[in-house]
């Protein structure tokens, strides 16, 4: 079995991918989308998005960061999937999921899921450009406004020479609504015979049992309860192999926020970096009571100082 961390812009970003993969049980994360319009972008952007090209396409824990491009234009998608690959992308995912409006304006994303064979040409050039040793994958939803396409949807991806699909189980037009619609992952991995990964509502050890029964799926990837329960692939990892694990404690989860919040300290502005931490605690909220507590302050704070302030004292506290 392999785990992998979702791709979320502007919530999984290199610090938290950094502090996830840390706690053990991921395989592979994916970075935020990389917007490809029509030109091949500088080395920058994708270091900017994917600061772990600068240390072998690896985190800090030694996961591998695959790259995530987004467009429509097949010549663009290529050229900048080779120059990611270059600049030491361990490999390529190619977006067909992503709903957001000024995405689907531009024809990218979810947009694509209405057109089977535009899907496998640009995965299928992207996947002739790039070395054969490096993975190229594609992320689908189930469709734009129905199911119809899913399967001519799975095998343009096949077709095209993918070596595997992650199926966020959800059509565009379903949002994030649960229940995420496994039935179809499963018709969809009967129909194909390269590895796909399942996504969607995998937010516990339990539903994760279940999601494999139902799909037959042997990987799967874990988007917002990774945020929300941050050592959620070590529980599973660990279930998987019969070995025992005791999830994290409110008093482990502190260190964790203030780990993450001295990396960004160091590399980005203040306002940014308080914004990201309240923004995580919402997300732990639905776990941890503590979180809506630590919320409910924090949210009143406008200097980091304050932040860092209120970290260490509690962090006398919960040492007592
Ligand atoms: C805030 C947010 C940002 C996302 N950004 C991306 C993205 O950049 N690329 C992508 O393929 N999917 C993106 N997704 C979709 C997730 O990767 C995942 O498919 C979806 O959240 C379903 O999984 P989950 O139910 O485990 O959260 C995003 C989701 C959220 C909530």
């Amino acid at each position: 079995m392999k785990i992998y961390l979702a791709p979320m812009e502007g919530l999984v970003d290199q610090y938290m991918r950094q502090t996830l993969t840390t706690l053990g049980g991921y395989d592979a994360c994916v970075t935020e989308f990389v917007r490809v319009v029509d030109q091949l972008l500088p080395s920058k952007v994708f270091k900017r998005l994917c600061p772990e090209l600068n240390n072998d396409g690896k985190t800090s824990a030694g996961t591998p960061v695959v790259v995530q491009l987004l467009g429509a234009d097949i010549d663009a998608m290529t050229a900048n999937a080779v120059r990611a690959v270059r600049l030491g992308a361990p490999g390529i995912d190619i977006n067909f999921g992503c709903p957001s409006r000024c995405v689907t304006r531009r024809n990218g994303g979810s947009f694509l899921l209405k057109d089977p064979n535009k899907i496998h040409d640009i995965v299928s050039s992207v996947r002739q450009a790039v070395d054969n040793h490096i993975p190229v994958s594609a992320k689908i939803r189930l469709g734009y406004e129905n199911t119809d396409l899913a399967l001519d949807n799975a095998n343009a991806v096949q077709s095209a020479g993918a070596d595997f699909i992650t199926v966020h189980a959800r059509t565009k037009v379903d949002g994030y609504k649960p229940p995420a619609r496994w039935e179809w992952i499963a018709k969809i991995k009967d129909e194909l015979s390269i590895p796909v990964i399942a996504n969607g509502d995998i937010n516990s050890v339990k539903e994760y049992r279940r999601c494999i029964e139902m799909t037959g799926c042997e990987y799967i990837m874990i988007g917002r309860a990774a945020v929300s329960y941050p050592d959620l692939a070590a529980q599973i990892f660990h279930d998987v192999r019969n070995q025992e694990y005791t999830p994290l404690e409110w008093r482990q989860i502190h260190t964790l926020i203030t780990h993450m919040s001295e990396i960004m300290r160091i590399e980005i502005k203040d306002r940014f970096a308080l914004a990201r931490i309240k923004q995580w605690l919402v997300f732990l909220k639905q776990k941890y009571p503590e979180a809506n507590d630590y919320f409910k302050i924090v949210k009143t704070f406008k200097e980091f100082e304050q932040l860092e302030d209120f970290l260490s004292l509690n962090h006398s506290v919960l040492e007592q």
